[in-house]
């Protein structure tokens, strides 16, 4: 199997998220943030091994478990972590509430730039902390902090939640970028909770992640969140860990999460260490077969459908579609209508725009954005012939 079209599985009757939303309709679904491909074969091995013990009892993480994270973090991220800084955790949300809880106080506000992935929106409210959202500063497609905006909303913020890579946008955040962030942070004594769970994800040869506990100064105050959930398609093993090296700020995390959240299935934690030891090639295939998704989607956009405009996709396997020329006021019915299941731009914080997940065999691909052309090219004015002027027969003359 070389071809990542070859390891696409039918999902249906596997209670998929994803599927059972259109279950019995003719919809196909590039909403949510899964993959249409089998994991690595080393990953389905481990599981497979781990099923042969006949008792699933309470399970510690395994020295080759830290391990692997360590040695990912050292060679991949350019981090040195030591053992005590991994705090495991069964998600990266229940890492973005407990950062809410443990640094930021009962008035204090959380800020984060906005469009964004809505659990960030959400955690704030959920342990009754105050969001603020800051628009990202958009130029056509491109995005970037909005720094005055950012000063201006500091006073009374005590947690920053960063997404880098950014979901929805697709932003790796540059080096200089985080260095500033670093700086704006510590003058207004902000902590900074980084949620880097597509960071393995950088389809755009150009681009690299950068992780925050890489740059200067950051460790004091810097909480990362990772997984190898999305990268390696297993959200259902319920794996992720935190990376925090500055020890107050761990023991206040680790108190938020005490009684709740401390737990990682034992499935999760092997899978976790067999992903970051034993499936390079896996993921240079991933990276590779959806790059070659990305171009087909971004000459497709441009070509035949210009009145949507896409984001770079510069990493994550998400477009972020621009929809408002259609002058559709409910985009997301418009084209589960015409068959295409798309994410809402609005529940990301931005109306108007629309999530496409391309982490799909390039047939399924096609079909969508086929389905979708016709939804398009059935809001054009209809173009009929010539009609015969005296201009036309002097040009035609
Ligand atoms: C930016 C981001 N963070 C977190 C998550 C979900 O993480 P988890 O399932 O580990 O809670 C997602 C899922 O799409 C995401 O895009």
């Amino acid at each position: 199997m070389n071809s990542f079209s070859d390891r696409s599985v039918n999902r249906a009757g596997t209670n998929s998220m994803k599927w059972d939303r259109y279950k019995g309709r003719d919809i196909l679904p590039f909403w949510l943030a899964d993959m249409e491909f089998a994991c690595a074969p080393a990953i389905i091995d481990s599981i497979h091994k781990l099923t042969r013990q006949s008792i699933f009892g309470y399970t510690l993480p395994s020295a080759e478990q830290y391990n692997a994270v360590l040695k990912y973090l050292r060679d991949e991220k350019n981090v040195l972590a030591e053992k005590d800084w991994i705090v495991w955790l069964p998600g990266i949300v229940p890492g973005l509430g407990a950062s809410c809880r443990a640094f930021a106080g009962d008035n204090d506000a959380v800020m984060m730039c906005t469009p964004v992935y809505p659990q960030f929106m959400l955690a704030p409210a959920n342990q009754g902390r105050k969001a603020i959202c800051v628009p990202l500063a958009r130029k056509g497609m491109d995005y970037g902090f909005d720094w005055d905006a950012m000063e201006k909303c500091a006073a009374g913020t005590k947690l920053f939640l960063l997404c880098n890579p950014h979901n929805p946008v697709g932003k790796a955040f540059s080096r200089k970028e985080l260095t500033r962030l670093v700086d704006f942070c510590k003058r207004h004594d902000i902590i900074i909770c980084s949620d880097d769970i597509h960071c393995d994800l950088i389809v755009d040869q150009g681009a690299r992640h950068t992780a925050i506990l890489s740059i200067e100064g950051a460790a004091e105050r810097s909480v990362m969140l990772m997984a190898p959930s999305k990268t390696y398609n297993v959200p259902g093993l319920a794996c992720a860990f935190a990376v925090i090296a500055d020890a107050d700020l761990r023991e206040r995390f680790k108190q938020a999460i005490r009684g709740t959240s401390e737990w990682v299935n034992m499935f999760g934690l092997e899978a976790c260490r067999v992903a970051y030891e034993e499936c390079k090639e896996w993921h240079d295939g991933l990276i590779s077969y959806l790059r070659g998704n990305r171009a087909y989607l971004l000459d497709f956009f441009a070509n035949r459908m210009p009145e949507i405009k896409v984001g770079s996709c510069e990493s994550t396997y998400m477009a972020w579609l621009d929809v408002s020329e259609l002058g559709q006021d409910n985009a997301v019915k418009f084209f589960e209508e015409a068959g295409v299941g798309l994410s809402d731009g609005a529940d990301y914080g931005e109306k108007q725009m629309m999530r496409l997940n391309y982490a799909c065999p390039r047939s399924m691909l096609e079909e969508g954005l086929n389905r979708m052309e016709r939804a398009v090219a059935s809001l054009r004015a209809p173009v009929g012939p010539k009609s015969y002027t005296l201009d036309n027969a002097v040009e035609n003359a």
